[in-house]
């Protein structure tokens, strides 16, 4: 909420009580607007729609091909061990388990990352990705030398803006999406990162771009890296999605290992929601490049004091599991080629649900279905065509286009296909 409007909510809320002081029929509560209705909307339609081939793709988790959610066996074995190995549950530190966001940091920037090696990175152990981003919008603005102004791609995740507002940060926007491509706006990104004010903070995707699935190549991200260095902007990666998007964690690691080799030392979120199908586990991190291993105590000892008064230790039993997959080689192993599948599963999807549609003798070009990658796909279908979906199809989705394809099974993608083409004419 805007500065402006909690104090006109405080005025009202002080004069409500200054004129009826002693009526206890007055709520404190009285004055509280009601705020719109959350993305969950379309699960209570879906879940209201009696049609029995109805399809969700809404859901933000993946799905398996009978669609339903998917609990990861390396997960199932890895919460086993730590069952049968009977370990306390006492807190964990400020920053975590040791052993998980040692092995966090290998995943993310590489097992021979120099940061690393010269132990300057500092790393805490966060309530998922949110969480990760929510440190990282408090520890910039408290920190941050610059203007505390950060710079999301249009569109973004639509949790970026509200994190980081309710950090402190001022939230802008740079170009990202061009729809009449529905493909990246890769001039126009450029352009922006190299007018907006020098020492910007900018939000990078890292992979697999939420909402539009449109990500640059690694030639592009190396431009984008020359202009960020050029601007002197400060580097915020958000990665939601290591491994999810191309099944492989190194390659989807790219960028942010790039922005390392090119000398820059940005900020990282990282969640383990998706890769690892933790979601209610709530395990992430959140990591901070310095510049020297004296200048990492110093920020280590900042991040400590800014997370004990939010929620003072992290939780223990996914980072657990997290930690169980990451240190032991079998079962890591298996992990990544679970990632594999799940990546492959979706990837698949994309190319049946082009095939189908273009089998159907649909006039459109779909290839950005198969360009774009993630769980997510943004179809290019406006708003109108998207309620069409919904109310003559039982086809669920935001209004923006966006269709998670983790709920795309061989089982509906068919049906799915006939539904796109009646509604896209
Ligand atoms: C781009 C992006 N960042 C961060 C998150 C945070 O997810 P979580 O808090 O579940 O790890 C998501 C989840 O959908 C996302 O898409």
């Amino acid at each position: 909420m805007l500065a402006s409007s909690r104090t006109v909510l405080r005025q009202a809320a002080s004069k409500q009580f200054t004129v009826k002081a002693g009526a206890r029929s007055v709520s404190a509560w009285s004055q509280v607007p009601q705020g719109p209705p959350a993305i969950l909307g379309i699960t209570e339609a879906f879940k209201a729609d009696s049609n029995s081939e109805k399809i969700n793709l809404g859901v933000g988790a993946y799905r398996d091909d009978k669609g339903k959610p998917f609990v990861l066996p390396s997960v199932k074995q890895a919460e086993k061990k730590i069952v049968e190995s009977n370990l306390d549950k006492e807190y964990a530190g400020i920053t975590g388990v040791p052993a998980f966001t040692k092995a966090a940091l290998q995943l993310a920037y590489g097992p021979d990352s120099a940061p690393i090696k010269e132990d300057r990175v500092v790393i805490t152990q966060s309530i998922s990705g949110t969480g990760a981003l929510r440190i990282g919008g408090a520890f910039l603005e408290r920190f941050y030398p610059g203007a505390k102004t950060i710079y999301i791609p249009n569109p973004s995740w639509a949790n970026h803006n509200a994190v980081f507002k309710d950090s402190g940060l001022k939230v802008e926007k740079y170009r990202y999406y061009n729809k009449d491509t529905i493909g990246l706006d890769f001039e126009g990104m450029l352009a922006d990162l190299k007018s907006i004010p020098k020492g910007s903070i900018v939000l990078l995707h890292a992979c697999a771009h939420n909402p539009t699935g449109v990500d640059p190549t690694e030639d592009q991200w190396r431009q984008i890296a020359n202009a960020v260095k050029e601007g002197e902007h400060f580097p915020f990666f958000d990665m939601a999605y290591q491994g999810f998007a191309s099944g492989n964690t190194d390659k989807d690691a790219f960028a942010l290992r790039h922005f390392i080799k090119e000398g820059l030392r940005p900020v990282l979120a990282q969640s383990f929601a998706k890769n690892m199908g933790l979601y209610g586990e709530r395990v992430g991190a959140f990591s901070v490049v310095c510049e020297s291993a004296e200048e990492k105590k110093r920020v280590d000892s900042q991040i400590k004091i800014l997370v004990r008064p939010l929620y003072s230790n992290p939780p223990v039993h996914g980072a657990r599991i997290a930690s169980e997959i990451l240190n032991d080689p079998a079962l890591n192993k298996q992990w990544l080629g679970e990632v594999k599948d799940m990546a492959d599963r979706i990837i698949t999807m994309r190319a049946l649900l082009k095939e189908n549609l273009e089998k159907l003798g649909s006039k459109h070009d779909w290839s950005h279905i198969t360009s774009q990658i993630g769980m997510f796909a943004y179809t290019g279908l406006k708003p109108e065509q998207m309620e069409a979906l919904a109310k003559e199809h039982s086809v669920y989705a935001t209004k923006d286009g966006r269709i998670s394809v983790a709920g795309i099974t061989s089982g509906n993608v068919k049906r799915l296909a006939e539904s796109i083409y009646k509604v896209t004419g």
